[in-house]
């Protein structure tokens, strides 16, 4: 999997990616919650923090099965063997006034950010997944309407491409792709590129 290769970018960026190899070594529970320091400490409308996460070690078996099946079969097969499984969640109301959190999910999305950036400089991997069922989240762990899964999230220590079935490991090895800056980024007016 190659690397951006724009050299002036930090290396946390350059050197993350969401592989679906994942090496058996678990990941030490103190590590985890340095990394949910990391998204506690992101920033969020009006300081709302709408960013929640659901937990689950391959230890506590039960726990595990409960978070991997909510997964839809195709991340189900290689995200099982990661070490640990999250869901992350987004509190839907501000704290402030009770009102919608338009802003919830971007939130939620800068707190996985964070978690990864501060994951990857321990060496772990993060893979999120849009890949789930919310319906079985919000059943298996009896959550009220205020709160909305936003994506699920595998971690662990990198594993090699030769763990995966030959499809998986294609897409493991397969060149990044990106869209052009000039596609993404407008200078003072619409559609006018950098
Ligand atoms: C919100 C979100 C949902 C995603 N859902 C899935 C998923 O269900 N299954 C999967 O294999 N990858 C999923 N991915 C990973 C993306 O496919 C991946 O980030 C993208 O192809 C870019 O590759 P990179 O992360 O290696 O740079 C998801 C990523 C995000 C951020």
């Amino acid at each position: 999997m190659a690397p951006p290769d724009e050299p002036l970018l930090h290396e946390l960026i350059r050197k993350r990616w969401s592989p679906r190899a994942f090496d058996s070594r678990p990941v030490a529970r103190e590590t985890v919650r340095t990394l949910l320091e990391a998204a506690r400490w992101a920033a969020s409308c009006y300081n709302t923090q709408p960013w929640r996460y659901i937990v689950a070690f391959r230890e506590d078996e039960e726990a595990f099965n409960r978070v991997l099946d909510c997964l839809v079969e195709a991340n189900r097969v290689w995200a099982r063997h990661a070490p640990v499984l999250m869901i992350s969640l987004a509190r839907k109301l501000h704290d402030h006034n009770g009102k919608p959190n338009r802003w919830a999910w971007h939130d939620v999305g800068a707190a996985n950010a964070q978690l990864t950036a501060q994951a990857t400089a321990f060496g772990l991997t993060v893979h999120q997944m849009a890949g789930y069922e919310a319906e079985a989240v919000r059943e298996r762990f009896a959550l009220d309407d205020l709160y909305e899964p936003v994506t699920a999230i595998a971690l662990g220590y990198p594993g090699s491409p030769d763990q995966l079935d030959p499809a998986l490991r294609e897409r493991e090895l397969a060149p990044r792709q990106r869209k052009p800056l000039e596609e993404i980024a407008f200078l003072g007016v619409w559609g006018r590129s950098l």
